[in-house]
């Protein structure tokens, strides 16, 4: 016989067994947006009155019924039920417990865009916060930089992590603040296709009572209202959109964690990790490890996972409401949860840091690096690039096979000579290159003036 406990019984003369329940039971993971859906519910049972389905008394009673279902899942004492299939069975079941009148909080609604409106909620929520916590890494990004820049700080910029031209340390960590910028950018734009209330869309096709979908938008907040109620029940594409922003927001941290992860090596030692943003070894005394940095590279894995498997679980869906779609939620939570930690793990690191500036010019300071201003040098008395490559080439293969220090050959040249030398000397490289978002200090200064000016404006 069946319990009777699930809100679809009435159907059924037998019981769920044991795995299609643990298999079915989305409560494990859904209870996390009981907010969100009392939240929703007590729109909609609003909504219900101002149509005249549900009278003034009921109201009163559904809502303090509500309330007091909100408050015993927060503080603890709310008692889940092995019936509780999920998040809208369990308020719903309770609130009935507690008034009569709850039954009537289902009417014109279905868990599908019961749900998808959850969703859209936490959504929201979600985005707001993950904005504030990656702007808040953006805010240290760009304080370090600033402080770096006053110090004068510069240090080797790479290509194929090969030292390559060099750049001030503000000019580096500009870079990491426009990428987290431009996430932020990204966050907003997927907050705008997400802000649309689904509310009234029903099981798929809406509903034969009266609604006003319109008006429980509008209690909830929500910009817009769905257009076509199949679509509306169906459409995960907010969590799909979600999941590829906090992807490449996970490989922007990935990115800044590879680079502290090298900067902190012996190899480098260009920065050090404060202790409270290191980690030991059991087994070597001497090692300070990174793993902050390790996991924030680390976990672009899972977020990368989550985006790609969601993907996959929406392909070839069928409209509307699926079970699939139950899927949507731990992907969704696990990638907020993974960028929030790890973001605020890695502003804390990079709040900390200590660099070692003087490690950091003289690996910028080796003549080498400034080869290119030699070429740029002949290039600004009349020789064509090419030609002025080629012979700045010809002289470093000079320096390197027959070991001559590169300034003695310089000097020694008759088109370069000891002006072309002088840039050879320590600090002087790093300041050449000031045309526009370029790596010189005088070009540095704009930018951080512009970064300064958006970081205000977003606060
Ligand atoms: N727990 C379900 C989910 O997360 C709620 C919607 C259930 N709808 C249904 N028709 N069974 O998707």
């Amino acid at each position: 016989m069946a319990d009777g406990n699930t809100l679809w019984h009435g159907r059924f003369s037998g019981d769920a067994s044991e795995a299609l329940r643990e298999l079915n039971d989305s409560l494990p993971f859904d209870r996390r947006m009981y907010r969100e859906d009392i939240k929703g519910s007590c729109a909609h049972v609003e909504m219900l009155h101002h149509v005249g389905l549900v009278t003034d008394e009921e109201l009163s009673e559904i809502l303090a019924a509500l309330e007091k279902v909100a408050g015993e899942i927060s503080d603890g004492s709310f008692e889940w039920m092995q019936s509780d299939e999920d998040i809208h069975t369990a308020v719903e079941r309770r609130a009935t417990e507690l008034t009569s009148a709850a039954a009537k909080i289902h009417t014109g609604r279905s868990r599908n865009d019961q749900v998808a409106g959850d969703l859209r909620l936490v959504a929201l929520a979600e985005i707001d916060s993950l904005s504030s916590v990656i702007f808040d890494l953006i805010e240290v990004l760009l304080k370090r930089a600033e402080e770096a820049h006053k110090a004068g700080i510069y240090l080797p910029g790479y290509t194929h992590l090969q030292r390559a031209q060099p750049v001030g340390l503000a000019h580096h960590f500009g870079a990491f603040c426009w990428m987290f910028l431009r996430d932020l950018d990204r966050l907003a734009d997927v907050r705008r296709r997400t802000d649309v209330s689904v509310l009234g869309a029903g099981a798929l096709a809406g509903s034969s009572l009266p609604i006003d979908p319109m008006f429980t938008a509008q209690k909830l907040g929500f910009a817009r209202v769905f257009d076509n109620s199949l679509d509306a029940v169906s459409d995960r594409d907010f969590v799909s959109d979600l999941l590829y922003v906090l992807s490449l927001t996970g490989v922007h941290l990935s990115k800044l964690g590879e680079e502290i992860c090298l900067w902190a090596s012996s190899e480098f030692d260009f920065v050090e990790l404060a202790d409270e943003f290191a980690t030991g070894s059991s087994m070597m005394p001497q090692k300070k490890n990174p793993d902050v940095a390790e996991l924030a590279r680390g976990k672009a894995g899972r977020l990368l996972g989550n985006l790609t498997g969601f993907l996959a679980t929406q392909k070839g869906l069928p409209l509307t409401y699926n079970k699939d779609l139950q899927e949507d939620k731990e992907p969704l939570f696990d990638s907020c949860d993974t960028i929030r930690l790890t973001t605020l793990a890695m502003t804390g690191l990079i709040d900390t840091l200590t660099f070692h500036a003087s490690v950091m010019a003289d690996s910028a300071d080796s003549p080498f690096m400034a080869a290119t201003d030699l070429a740029d040098f002949l290039v600004q008395n009349g020789m064509a690039f090419r030609e002025a490559h080629a012979v700045v080439a010809g002289l470093v293969r000079e320096a390197l096979e027959d070991q001559k220090p590169l300034m003695d050959l310089v000097k020694e040249n008759e088109q370069l000579g000891d002006q072309a030398a002088e840039l050879l000397l320590p600090g002087v490289s790093s300041q050449q290159r000031t045309s526009h978002g370029g790596g010189a200090s005088s070009a540095v200064a704009t930018q951080l003036v512009a970064l300064r000016e958006r970081v205000d404006a977003l606060r």
